[in-house]
């Protein structure tokens, strides 16, 4: 059964009549057109359809968007600022090249971003330790890692 679900997504008031059970993500991509966070897994592992939720990290895949009533969604389109400027994180993946064909990227750039919140300076092995739950096929960790360092700096 359908029920009216309010959240708030990228500080913009949304209303969704939908199965509680559904997913966030699927509730994101296909009813409000959000389709930064991607679909790896499906099942929590891959770290593809990273969201905040209330300004923690989640993956949005395997959150009930009946569980978000009421709360804060941030995905990776509610970053940057309005006129469009990017944020010092997704700066660094660009400048030093942390990603190839882009599908972990959204989820790459939300996870940093909340480590750079709770833990402003960290070192790499931190960094190594905290992006760990995502997972990227293409580019190595390398350059993902050095990005987080440099939006750190
Ligand atoms: Fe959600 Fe992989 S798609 S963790
Ligand atoms: Fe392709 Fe990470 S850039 S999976």
């Amino acid at each position: 059964t359908s029920e009216r679900i309010t959240l708030s997504v990228n500080g913009i008031s949304q209303e969704v009549t939908t199965a509680p059970s559904r997913s966030l993500l699927e509730v994101l991509r296909e009813d409000l057109a959000l389709t930064g966070a991607k679909e790896g897994c499906g099942v929590g592992v891959c770290g593809a359809c990273s969201v905040l939720v209330d300004g923690k990290l989640m993956s949005s895949c395997i959150v009930p968007v009946g569980m978000v009533q009421g709360r804060a969604v941030t995905t990776v389109e509610g970053l940057a600022a309005e006129d469009g400027t990017l944020t010092p994180v997704q700066t660094a993946f660009m400048e030093c090249g942390g990603f190839q064909c882009g599908i972990c990227t959204p989820g790459q750039v939300v996870a940093a971003t909340a480590l750079l919140r709770e833990c402003p300076d960290p070192a790499a092995e931190e960094v190594r330790e905290w992006m760990t739950g995502n997972l990227c096929r293409c580019t190595g960790y390398y350059s993902i890692v050095a990005a987080v360092l440099q939006a750190a700096k």
